[in-house]
């Protein structure tokens, strides 16, 4: 799926997510490099870290946050309404057309 990532600096990449491999959004998001190494994916995608914090700019339907995505995020710095950590949302046709922009390193 077409998916459109603004990284730290404000560049817009246009990428083409695979939906087969069973890929979530910040480990796209790291095969593409769109944020320096040691600095998104921290946790390895286990909710637990928000160095994969995104804001999510299309309205674009995405699957509720479950209860630890919200813990971590209560948590987190940078938070706005339209948080999501990346890494909890699983690549699917569903999200044609979602443009999201990487949340400020916390380090
Ligand atoms: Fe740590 Fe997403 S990678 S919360």
């Amino acid at each position: 799926v077409k998916i459109t990532i603004i990284d730290r600096e404000g560049t817009p990449h246009h990428v083409d997510a695979p939906t087969d491999m069973a890929m979530n959004l910040m480990e796209v998001i790291r095969s593409y490099e769109l944020a320096p190494e040691g600095t998104i994916g921290i946790c390895g995608g286990m909710a637990m870290c928000a160095s994969c914090q995104c804001y999510v700019q299309s309205d674009t339907e995405l699957p509720e946050k479950e209860d630890d995505e919200e813990a971590m995020l209560s948590e987190a710095f940078f938070v706005r309404d339209n948080s999501r950590l990346s890494c909890q949302i699983p690549i699917t046709e569903d999200l044609e057309g979602l443009q999201v922009k990487l949340a400020p390193s916390e380090e």
